[in-house]
This record gives C-alpha cells, sequence and structure tokens, in this order.
C-alpha cells in the first residue's frame, strides 16, 4: 500500500533566558544540589518570567521552526499543541498562537497528555498529513510547569523547567517519516500524578486555593516504577511489531523527566548508550516540550542523520503512553 508519511522538516526551541539551579532552590525549599542531582540527574532548568503564559514561549519556538523552514505562517494548516499549562482553561491555547503567528489558514487545538502529549499530537498530526487532508501541520509541545508548581513541596518543584518545542510535519517520500506509534492509556494511574484543582471536579474557591489544589501533586517512586517498566515494554512492543531489533535503532529520544529513568529503561531495552539522547541536567522536565527539545539537543550533538531510525518515548500523567518510530529524513539544521 502506498501510504504517506509525516516527516519532520524544522524545528524550533523556546527557552525562557531565566536560569533556576539547584543552588537558587535550596534557597528557597528543604533540598540540596546533591539529593536533586543524584536523585534525578537535573542541575539546572529555565523558568519564565512570572506571568509569561504558555502561548508567548510555544509561539516562539514556531516562529523559529517556520524560520528554519522558510516558510510564511499563513501557509500553515493545522496547529497542534500539546500542553498541560494552557494560557486558560479556553479558549485552546491553539487559538492564541494561531492569532500571535497570524497563521491565517490554520485551524487547531489543544491536547492534554501531559508528559505523552507531545507524542500524541505528532501522531495526531501525521495522521492528516497521511490521510492527504493537510500539507503543513505545526506541532508544538510547551509548557509553563512554574506556573502549576509549589514551591513549598520539595518531592515536584525541584523537577520540572519551562519550555516550548516546534516541529513542521510535511508529506515525506518512500520510506522516510513516520512509521508507526503505539499509545497506551491507563487511567488507573490518574491519582500518582494529577493536579486536583481548577477543574469541574474542585472548581477554584478560596478554600481550593487554600489547600493548595492549583498544583502538581506526585507520588514519585510509583510513576517511576511505572515509567521504567513502561518506557521498555511498549517501545519493545512497538519494536517487534515492525520487525526490528534494539540494534537496528540509532537515536533514542525519550522522556526526559528524571536520568535514572532514562538509563533504566535504556538498560533494559539493551541500546547503547551513546544512541541515547540526554539533556535533563540542562533543562529539568519540562512535560510536553521534552521531546522536540530532545530531538534539538540530538541534531546539536550530530546523533540523529538522515537515513537513521529513531526511537522516541514518552510515560507521563494520565497515565499516559507513547512510542513512535521515525526514519529520520534531515533538514538543515545549524
Ligand atoms: O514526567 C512525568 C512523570 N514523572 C516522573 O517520571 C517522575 C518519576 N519519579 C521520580 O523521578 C522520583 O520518584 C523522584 C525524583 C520524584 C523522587 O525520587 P525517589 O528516589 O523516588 O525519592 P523518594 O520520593 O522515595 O524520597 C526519598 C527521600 C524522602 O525522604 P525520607 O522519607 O526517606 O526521609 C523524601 O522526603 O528523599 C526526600 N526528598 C528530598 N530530599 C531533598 C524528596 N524530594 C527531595 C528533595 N530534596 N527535593
Amino acid at each position: 500500500m502506498n501510504k504517506t508519511r509525516a516527516r519532520i522538516t524544522s524545528l524550533g526551541r523556546c527557552l525562557p533566558e531565566r536560569i533556576m539551579t539547584n543552588a537558587d532552590l535550596e534557597k528557597i525549599v528543604d533540598t540540596n544540589d546533591e539529593w536533586i542531582r543524584t536523585r534525578t540527574g537535573i542541575e539546572q532548568r529555565h523558568v519564565v518570567e512570572p506571568g509569561t503564559p504558555t502561548s508567548v514561549i510555544a509561539a516562539r519556538a514556531a516562529a523559529e521552526a517556520l524560520e528554519r523552514r522558510g516558510i510564511a505562517a499563513s501557509e500553515i494548516d493545522l496547529i497542534i499543541v500539546a500542553t498541560v499549562t494552557p494560557d486558560m482553561l479556553f479558549p485552546a491555547t491553539a487559538c492564541i498562537i494561531q492569532d500571535k503567528l497570524k497563521a491565517t489558514k490554520a485551524w487547531g487545538f489543544d491536547i492534554s497528555a501531559a508528559c505523552s502529549g507531545f507524542l500524541y499530537a505528532l501522531t495526531m498530526g501525521a495522521q492528516f498529513i497521511a490521510s492527504g487532508a493537510h500539507k503543513k501541520v505545526l506541532v508544538i509541545g510547551a509548557d509553563v510547569m512554574s506556573s502549576i508548581l509549589d514551591y513549598t513541596d520539595r518531592t515536584t518543584c525541584v523537577l520540572f523547567g519551562d519550555a516550548a518545542g516546534a516541529v513542521l510535519l510535511e508529506p515525506g517520500e518512500g520510506d522516510e517519516g513516520l512509521l508507526d506509534f503505539l499509545h497506551e492509556v491507563d487511567g488507573s494511574g490518574a491519582n500518582y500524578l494529577y493536579m486536583p484543582g481548577g477543574g469541574s471536579l474542585n472548581p477554584p474557591t478560596h478554600e481550593t486555593v487554600d489547600k493548595r489544589m492549583h498544583f502538581i501533586r506526585q507520588e514519585g517512586a510509583h510513576v517511576f516504577k511505572y515509567a521504567v517498566r513502561k518506557f521498555a515494554e511498549t517501545s519493545k512492543n512497538l519494536l517487534d511489531r515492525n520487525g526490528l531489533t534494539t540494534d537496528q535503532i540509532d537515536c533514542f529520544v525519550a522522556h526526559q523527566a528524571n536520568v535514572r529513568i532514562i538509563d533504566a529503561a535504556s538498560e533494559r531495552l539493551g541500546l547503547d548508550e551513546a544512541k541515547v539522547i540526554k539533556n535533563i541536567h540542562r533543562y529539568g522536565n519540562t512535560t510536553a516540550a521534552t521531546i522536540p527539545l530532545a530531538l534539538g539537543t540530538a541534531l546539536d550533538e550530530k546523533k540523529l542523520k538522515p537515513g537513521d531510525l529513531l526511537l522516541m518515548a514518552s510515560v507521563g500523567a494520565g497515565f499516559t503512553v507513547g512510542s513512535a518510530l521515525c526514519r529520520w529524513s534531515g533538514f538543515d539544521w545549524k
């Protein structure tokens, strides 16, 4: 069957200028650099100036992707934004970005799949290319995690950072582009990583704010074990059903939540360490932005070349699990 595959033809990133180091966190919460480094691998994270919404950093990443490709925003057909920190509950952040970019013919929507959001959005965008409905789809992963972090809770506030990443999807040729994906949801995980307040279950009141329900809550150890198991299991199942072995993977881009999760999952998969992309030490966990940022790191470090077989994987709140295989076609990267 002759199927059009979506390929990534550009990428843009936005990392806020302000950097919060582990030493900065030591001053505001009972933590220390040694704990954060050894338990998570994180050394610093970027954070927006308070009051900067997700749409601002997302639009910057998108504009960089468009500029790199040399096309106008008016050529974009569709904008899909993965985020758990939308500017507002509605309208969708995609609409605000459409206006900021002046992407005059684009439609768009947001998806909420936390750390798996980018992979879900990527594979969704790819379907519009595969069907022939669209030729240019902008997929953005962006989160201002600092807006939902409780900086008195050392078990969560040290983990996350703010950032945005955007890719452009266009029709590929031959075997290049997105080959396959395997996504799962295990909704029984909803109580291990969540933000209880602000939605229809617990609409905002003085009481919900007093109880700090508008901040992230996580049972880290449970999420950790689930993540290691599912990263490896889902990626292996995806490879198996494509008749591939781990040796054939040239580059592994996983969601960056904890360097120990990435290492343990890579080891289970039997992946050569040189093929595993890590940048969590610089950025922390930026939720929907980690995968496009890590693709950028792979390109910076020349670990992702045209013709390479790329495996991407994520686990996030929900629980949501994602895995995708891509034959990288490449584009100018400076
Ligand atoms: O991206 C979405 C998915 N999220 C994840 O994948 C996160 C998965 N979980 C993790 O990465 C890890 O579980 C954490 C990094 C969150 C925690 O690491 P851990 O090794 O599982 O530590 P723990 O929660 O079992 O806590 C161990 C100790 C506790 O002290 P006690 O009870 O043993 O005295 C914590 O209170 O470490 C303490 N602790 C800290 N100490 C200093 C927890 N956070 C901190 C901190 N600084 N920031």
